[in-house]
Parts: structure tokens; C-alpha cells; sequence
């Protein structure tokens, strides 16, 4: 059995939690709360259905000079050709393993989080061998408002090296720790991006350097076929080492949420 392994930094000024379901556990009675709590959700051998692992297993991985992270393949960058770019595969027969892939996250989606009512919904590829970038939080473009709950969803799909990731402070608890080093009184909590931009940039992309071995580092190796998910955007996170990811994404309202006062926009309003 393939089982993620969890190492948490002891010298965290707050308790790293997660909820990690190792099929098959039930997995729709804990998944409302645990994703609210903003933590991430871990599941280990869990099959999506009419999900084509057979393609995507055997899809291969690329490198970049660096290992740096670079843009996903989004839907219209598979359009465009993208996978032939940097590897030398059909894209016809992509573009129809990506659209497959979709409705196959979607059930798994739905069947998971049913309730919430859902407003965009995305999958990337990221196929490109990553090593190390800096600890961050997600930025969302300018199409998210703030105004709704972004949820990521991951599948390692490297048939033989795990994906490596290590968490962090969550917006609220850096905002509490830096409140009077950083003066973040300045900060604005109207607007969800500008906040944690800023945030970003006195707490972790400083001159301390806290994007790299600075701040705690919870680590999670996550072996080939294992699911993650959670809100990129409200805790720090980091990836240490993999080869090939999809990503499902989806814009949540707010509204719908089992506990509205954990949507991201009124969890700035109320630090
Ligand atoms: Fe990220």
C-alpha cells in the first residue's frame, strides 16, 4: 500500500493539521470540514473513476534548464499545441485524453463536495520536473475577485518518485506572528489579491529571506497516484521536488460554504 509520509517541524509556533483518508475510508463525512479548516486533505490510494491513469502514467515528464516552475498547460494553451512544444506527443489525442480527464475529475469533485455551488472549474497539466521553488501563497489573476473559494485539487502522476511539498504559517497565523514587526496594520483587507500580495512580500519574500529554510516546514511526501487538496491561496506552501501533477481547480462561492466565516475574503476581514 503506497502511504503518504507526513514529517512536521516541531519548532512550528502552531499546529500543523491535516486530514490524511487512506482508501477506503469514508471519504464524504470528513471532506466539508476538513477543507474549510483550510488545511490540506491527503488521500492515498483512491482511484478516480474513468480516469485514464494508463495515458497519463505513460505521458512523459520534461525539463527545463533550471528546474524552475513554469506555466501549467491550461486548456487553451493545449489548443495552441503546448504538449508538442515540449514533448513530442499527438496533441489531438491529448486534447481528448484532457477533456476526458475533466469530466472524470469532475465526478470526483462533485462526489466529494456536492453542496457547494461551483462557478469556474479548470484542469492544467504540470509535466515539467520541479525542484524547489520559493515558499509561497497562491496569487490568483485578476479574473478572482476574492470573492469566492478557490480549491486545488492534485494527482501525482509519476509512476516510480513521489512529489515532495512542505507547508507552512497560514495567512492568520503569519498576520499574528508579523503583525508588529512588519506593521500589517497598513495592510488593506478589502481587497483579498492586494492583501496577500503584501503579506507575501513583508512575511515570507523578505529581506530575511523566509521564502527558503527560514520559517517552519511541515514536509509530505506524496507517492505516485496520491491526492491532495487544498486552498493554495491561505496557507504557505512550497514544492521540494516533482515530476508530473494535474491540477483540478475550482472557484467555490463563498455563500455556499458549510461555514461562510471561513471563506477566504471574510478571514482577512476578520484578523
Ligand atoms: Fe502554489
Amino acid at each position: 500500500m503506497n502511504k503518504t509520509q507526513i514529517t512536521i517541524d516541531i519548532d512550528s509556533k502552531y499546529k500543523f493539521i491535516y486530514t490524511h483518508l487512506i482508501y477506503p475510508d469514508n471519504l464524504k463525512d470528513c471532506m466539508y470540514e476538513s477543507f474549510e479548516s483550510g488545511y490540506p486533505i491527503i488521500l492515498d490510494n483512491y482511484q478516480i473513476e474513468n480516469f485514464n491513469y494508463d495515458y497519463f502514467y505513460n505521458f512523459p515528464f520534461w525539463f527545463t534548464e533550471k528546474n524552475e516552475w513554469v506555466k501549467p498547460w491550461y486548456p487553451s494553451d493545449i489548443k495552441k499545441g503546448a504538449p508538442m512544444r515540449d514533448v513530442s506527443v499527438d496533441n489531438d489525442i491529448f486534447l481528448k485524453e484532457h477533456k476526458s480527464a475533466f469530466i472524470a475529475w469532475d465526478e470526483f469533485y462533485k462526489s466529494c463536495f456536492s453542496d457547494y455551488k461551483t462557478k469556474n472549474k479548470i484542469l492544467s497539466h504540470r509535466y515539467n520536473q520541479l525542484i524547489v521553488n520559493k515558499l509561497h501563497l497562491d496569487l490568483l489573476d485578476d479574473n478572482h475577485t476574492g470573492n469566492d473559494q478557490q480549491m486545488r485539487m492534485f494527482l501525482n502522476l509519476d509512476t516510480i518518485k513521489p512529489r515532495i511539498l512542505a507547508f507552512s504559517y497560514t495567512i492568520e497565523q503569519l498576520f499574528v506572528i508579523f503583525y508588529n514587526e512588519k506593521n500589517l496594520y497598513q495592510l488593506d483587507k478589502s481587497n483579498v489579491n492586494k492583501f496577500i500580495s503584501e503579506l507575501r512580500n513583508r512575511c515570507i519574500w523578505n529581506d530575511e529571506k523566509n521564502d527558503f529554510f527560514t520559517l517552519p516546514r511541515h514536509y509530505i511526501t506524496l507517492n505516485p497516484g496520491a491526492i491532495w487538496i487544498f486552498n493554495s491561496q491561505w496557507i504557505s506552501h512550497q514544492i521540494i521536488f516533482g515530476n508530473k501533477i494535474q491540477c483540478f481547480e475550482v472557484d467555490i462561492d463563498s455563500s455556499t460554504l458549510k461555514q461562510p466565516s471561513r471563506s477566504i475574503s471574510n478571514i482577512i476581514k476578520n484578523l
